[in-house]
């Protein structure tokens, strides 16, 4: 095994060598590692030379006896910069940026944000090659390597476990000696990554789910066994780029309708809608929350954008006066830092083979290959190279995403899925056993 194979005699020189990958440790506070075992083995075995500071996967739980078995050399901040051609992060180190001079670094950077915008400038003035795994096109060759899916996935499953944590209830019925209890009522806000997410998970835990969003995507819902809640107004919520758009002000007050009486029906509201680069929108009003039951719980992941919900204090959690758990966490993934880092560091091997097309000592020349092709060099490539050579990159317009399929006329009516207590009392199917074991699927006392 290629355990602390040599590095490279000058990470600012690979020539005709395949490059060597680098990954450096996340500040404090952010849990995420962006190269797992799983992805050093793979970029190993497909030539190229991976160097690790030593404990980057420690807060994700993944040890350097496990980066060293994959083929990584495990080595100090300082040589990991110095050797590495390219260096994978989560969140680029600013503060580092002048000693990368000449080198590329990957990571979170936002580029349309303002945030982005001022670290690409800090990368430029420092001879930096900056990547922003964000700015990914939404077409289908790109899903695999697409950071913001795969992190939204993570929240949206996340969100739904620390729902169910603060509404300290079952979430699917029983029927026991010690009474009858119904599932639990989740509405989820908004359908993209993160809420489809949220809806499986939910589902998967027993509760009754419903759905909204401007965009009718009534037909993925129901795929996950979720109910769609009818706005009654007619207004196309698609925008471009796979993105929504707003909405007018008379369809805002038919939502608000809507959404006053979902919300005094259910326990848990998810939130997910965001519209990038603006303020999110205002879904969940106050006078709604103060109509909520006691004990329900809100989980608003677009918190980061100002919340969905208009009392959502982003990075808190809170309860109201009348008893209302409203969740503003903003760092969900890193929730669950082993599985979003598996998912973050598949993402950068997927987009590694994407460029290298086979060919490891390619890498680097197809990057600059593509950036010159001008608008005949791969979308992908051109999308997330920010800045280069002591110059910042347009980014170019996205392509149109993908279609998604046009949504049956029969999930358009507003279904509110059946409480499966009151569907299977009588059966035994939800009983439990002298053991606690659940009957499930017509097993019958
Ligand atoms: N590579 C790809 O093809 C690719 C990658 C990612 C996402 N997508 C698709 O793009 C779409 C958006 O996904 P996302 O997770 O990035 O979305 P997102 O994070 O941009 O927004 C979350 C959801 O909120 C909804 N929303 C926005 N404003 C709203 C409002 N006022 N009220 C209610 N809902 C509102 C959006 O329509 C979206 O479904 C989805 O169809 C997804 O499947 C495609």
């Amino acid at each position: 095994m290629a355990s602390n194979t040599p590095l490279l005699a000058d990470g600012n020189n690979p020539t005709a060598s395949a490059a060597t990958f680098g990954c450096v440790k996340e500040a404090e506070g952010e849990s995420r590692c962006a190269l797992t075992p799983d992805a050093v083995k793979g970029m190993v075995k497909d030539g190229y030379k991976v160097v690790v500071e030593a404990g980057c996967g420690a807060r994700a739980f993944f040890p350097d006896d496990q980066y060293k078995l994959a083929g990584a050399s495990i080595a100090s901040r300082a040589e990991v910069i110095r050797a590495s051609n390219i260096c994978f992060t989560i969140i680029p180190p600013v503060e580092d940026f002048p000693k990368f001079k000449g080198k590329t670094v990957v990571g979170w950077v936002g580029r349309l944000q303002p945030d982005g915008k001022k670290m690409i400038e800090q990368a430029t003035a420092a001879g930096v090659t900056l990547v922003d795994v964000t700015a990914v096109p939404r077409i289908t060759i790109a899903q695999k390597l697409d950071v913001l899916s795969s992190q939204a996935k993570v929240a949206g499953i996340r969100a739904v476990i620390e729902a169910s944590h603060a509404f300290k209830r079952f979430q699917a019925a029983e029927i026991t000696a010690a009474g009858k209890y119904p599932p639990s009522q989740t509405f989820v806000l908004g359908c993209g990554v993160a809420g489809l997410a949220a809806m499986g998970q939910a589902k998967a835990m027993g509760s009754v789910v419903r759905a909204w969003d401007v965009r009718d995507v009534s037909d993925q819902a129901a795929s996950l066994g979720a109910g769609w809640v009818k706005v009654d107004f007619k207004e196309s919520g698609e925008g471009v780029g796979g993105y929504a758009k707003e909405s007018s002000a008379e369809f805002q007050e038919a939502q608000r309708a809507t959404f006053h009486k979902v919300c005094k029906e259910v326990d848990i509201v998810i939130t997910t809608a965001a519209i990038p680069g603006r303020p999110s929108p205002r879904l969940i009003e106050d006078y709604m929350v103060r109509d909520m039951k006691p004990g329900s719980v809100i989980v608003d992941l677009a918190a980061l954008g100002g919340g969905n919900c208009t009392v959502t204090k982003k990075d808190e959690i809170f309860v109201t006066d009348n008893g209302v758990t409203i969740i503003g966490y903003t760092g969900l993934p890193g929730m669950m830092p082993g599985q979003a880092s598996a998912m973050f560091a598949q993402n950068m091997l997927n987009l590694v083979r994407h460029i290298a097309k086979k060919d490891a000592t390619a890498l680097l020349t197809n990057i600059n290959k593509d950036l010159e092709a001008g608008e005949a060099g791969d979308i992908i490539v051109r999308s997330i190279v920010c800045c280069k050579d002591g110059k910042p990159l347009v980014m170019p317009k996205p392509p149109a995403p993908t279609a998604t399929s046009k949504p049956k006329e029969v999930a358009k009516k507003e279904e509110v899925p059946e409480n499966p207590l009151k569907k299977r009392v009588g059966e035994c199917d939800y009983l439990h056993d002298c053991h606690g074991s659940p009957r499930l699927h017509g097993s019958r006392c």
